[in-house]
Formats: C-alpha cells, sequence, structure tokens
C-alpha cells in the first residue's frame, strides 16, 4: 500500500520538513497493523523559491535529504519509484484534508474526522475520462481516480482508522495535510523522525568544504563527532564546541509582506548580532537571509565582514534554491552560537 502526504505548493521548506514529521507519526500507527509506504511528494513550486530561469518542479527528496537515513526510521520511495512499481500514473483516492465548516464548538475538544462536503473549491476537475486532474508537482499525466473531503480535527493518528477501514484504495493522497497536528510532539517519535531526515551528502560535502575554507571550522577542532547512521549517534550534550563564529538566520521577505512590526530593520539586526559577536569573542559571522539584493548591498556596507554562501549560476542550477537552503542551515548549524 502506498501513502503520500502532500502540503499545499506555497509554502516553505521548514513547514514541508514539520508536515513530514507528523506523517511519518501517521505511517509509525500505520504499520502497527499494516504495511504501508510513504510516497514522498517532490518539490518544487514552493514559495520562498524564486530563482527565476531555474524549472524547479519535480525534485526528488534525494536532492535535499539523504533516502537511507530516512529509510531507517519509516519505508520511503521515491514518487519516480511509485510511478515504476504502480503500474501507471494513477492515484486511487485523494482525500483533501480540511477543518470543519462550523468551526470550533465549545466544550471539549475530541479528536474527529469525517467524510464532508468540500469547504474550499476543489483544486482538481475532471476530464473526459472522468479521471481527476490537478497540480501532481509537474507530473502532468498524474491522475486521481476518486477525489473527495475529509473534515479532520486532531492529530495525525486521526486518519489512521479511516486508511485502514474505510477505503481499499492501494494508494492514498492525503492533500492538504498540515491540517493534522503532531502526534507527539517533542516525543520520542518526534526526534527519532527529526534526526533521521539527514541532509543529502552532496549538500554537506559542499557546506563543510565551505566552513574550511571561509570559516576556519572543520570537525576535528569543533569536536563535532558525526555518524552516517543517526540510528548509531549518541549525542553527548555540552560535548560539540562549534566553529568560530557566529551564525545568523535573517528572514526579511515572509516578515515584510506579513507588515510585521517587530521586524528589526537592518541597522537593528546589526547592532544585535555585534554584541553577540564582542559577548562571544567571535570575529566572524556567517549569514544566511533571503533578503534582496538592494538589502544585501547595504548589510555588506553595515557589517563587512559578514560571510555568506554565494552561490555561482552554476551552483545554483546543480543544488537549486533547496539546496542552497540547507546549505545555509547545515552551516550555521556548526556555529559556536
Ligand atoms: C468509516 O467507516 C465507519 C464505519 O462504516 C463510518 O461510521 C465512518 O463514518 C467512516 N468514516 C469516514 C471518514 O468515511
Ligand atoms: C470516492 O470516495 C468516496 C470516499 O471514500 C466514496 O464514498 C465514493 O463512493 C467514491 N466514489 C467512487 C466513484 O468510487
Amino acid at each position: 500500500l502506498t501513502l503520500w502526504p502532500s502540503t499545499s505548493c506555497r509554502r516553505g521548506f521548514n513547514l514541508r520538513r514539520d508536515v513530514y514529521i507528523r506523517i511519518a507519526s501517521l505511517l509509525k500507527t500505520l504499520l502497527k497493523s499494516e504495511n504501508w509506504v510513504l510516497v514522498l511528494p517532490p518539490w518544487g513550486r514552493l514559495y520562498h523559491w524564486q530563482s527565476p530561469d531555474i524549472p524547479q518542479v519535480r525534485i526528488p527528496w534525494s536532492e535535499f535529504f539523504d533516502l537511507p537515513s530516512l529509510n531507517r526510521n519509516i519505508p520511503v520511495i521515491e514518487y519516480e519509484q511509485f510511478l515504476a512499481e504502480s503500474g501507471g500514473p494513477f492515484i486511487e483516492q485523494i482525500y483533501v484534508l480540511q477543518g470543519y465548516a462550523e468551526g470550533w464548538k465549545e466544550g471539549t475538544w475530541e479528536e474527529k474526522i469525517d467524510e464532508r462536503p468540500c469547504i474550499d473549491q476543489l483544486m482538481y476537475s475532471k476530464d473526459k475520462h472522468e479521471y481527476y486532474r490537478g497540480w501532481f508537482w509537474g507530473y502532468e499525466e498524474t491522475r486521481g481516480l476518486n477525489v473527495s473531503c475529509l473534515s479532520v480535527q486532531g492529530s495525525a493518528s486521526v486518519v489512521a482508522p479511516v486508511l485502514l477501514k474505510n477505503t481499499s484504495a492501494q494508494s492514498v493522497m492525503l492533500d492538504r495535510a498540515e491540517n493534522l497536528l503532531h502526534d507527539h510532539y517533542g516525543g520520542k517519535d518526534y526526534w527519532n523522525t527529526r534526526r533521521s531526515m539527514v541532509f543529502a551528502k552532496h549538500l554537506r560535502v559542499v557546506g563543510d568544504k565551505f566552513r574550511n575554507k571561509y570559516l576556519q571550522s572543520t570537525d576535528e577542532a569543533d569536536r563535532t563527532h558525526y555518524k552516517e547512521d543517526w540510528t548509531q549517534m549518541k549525542v553527548k550534550m555540552g560535548t560539540a564546541l562549534g566553529g568560530p563564529y557566529l551564525g545568523v538566520h535573517l528572514r526579511r521577505k515572509d516578515f515584510i509582506w506579513g507588515h510585521r512590526e517587530d521586524v528589526p530593520s537592518l541597522q537593528g539586526a546589526v547592532k544585535k548580532i555585534r554584541s553577540l559577536l564582542e559577548m562571544h569573542k567571535l570575529e566572524k559571522v556567517f549569514v544566511a537571509t533571503d533578503a534582496v539584493e538592494e538589502e544585501i548591498e547595504l548589510l555588506k556596507k553595515l557589517l563587512p565582514e559578514m560571510v555568506r554562501f554565494e552561490p555561482s549560476w552554476e551552483e545554483l542550477e546543480l543544488y537549486k534554491d533547496g539546496g542552497l537552503a540547507v546549505i545555509d542551515q547545515w552551516i550555521c548549524a556548526h556555529a559556536r552560537c
């Protein structure tokens, strides 16, 4: 059997990662009674990903994550493998997850799930052969055989009984899976899934080379002990030192578009960075940011010692926006603070 989550396409990398964690938890519940496999929905057409001129659809997960590591937590396959093994580009059942039209009821909270009329306009339409067409990550030949809407209130595993009992479909897609909540946020399963989401090796290598060359940071010097197999890795708190630099993730666009007033001005951010550098006696600062070109120019003037991963055109084409986000996160994660 195949199960498959999907998030609305215009969301960021981190939300997608968070939804993966929730669905992994659902999968673990299903695996207690039946063999299910999670088909990883290809990446592409995400809100944060805006490099023009590079077609960014149908991107397999292996471009960003290490599949063997994911597979040590739950069984997963790429969409291409699903296509090859399922005998055609068909998804038997699409469930669009939504809330309840009547909203929250006063009184006790209960987990529930019911088949209900679709609240929002359906993003799928029937073609002349009665198949459902819609956005399937750039796979235009993919079609759905049946679409229906489920109102959900509760954690990911609330869907399990429906998948186990109510449908006989061999492949099920859960659209808008972000409507499900975490089963046990912060519990053992949650952390195991997070740890299994190891970034793809080729991106880690790029990040490590950059750390070494521009930030005097290596695993030996920083005392970061890394094992390829996350299940074998024992995290001893406080042993890793981190590289001799400050890691800063400066988010601009989301906030500006959301008209948030508590977004620090660039001047404010630079002041904060300087005081942190002083406090930790560091000289270098690595900055990951989605700021626009003019803001970056201003930032360079205000903070000339700033180090950024500035991809060449070839690197952009090779790693894509998602890969660059991973490289940035990898370098930031190795900072002293
Ligand atoms: C699933 O099946 C049960 C038993 O037939 C039914 O009561 C329930 O409403 C169904 N749930 C959904 C979401 O279709
Ligand atoms: C489509 O799926 C819904 C929900 O499982 C089901 O009630 C309905 O009978 C299905 N329609 C067809 C044509 O199979």
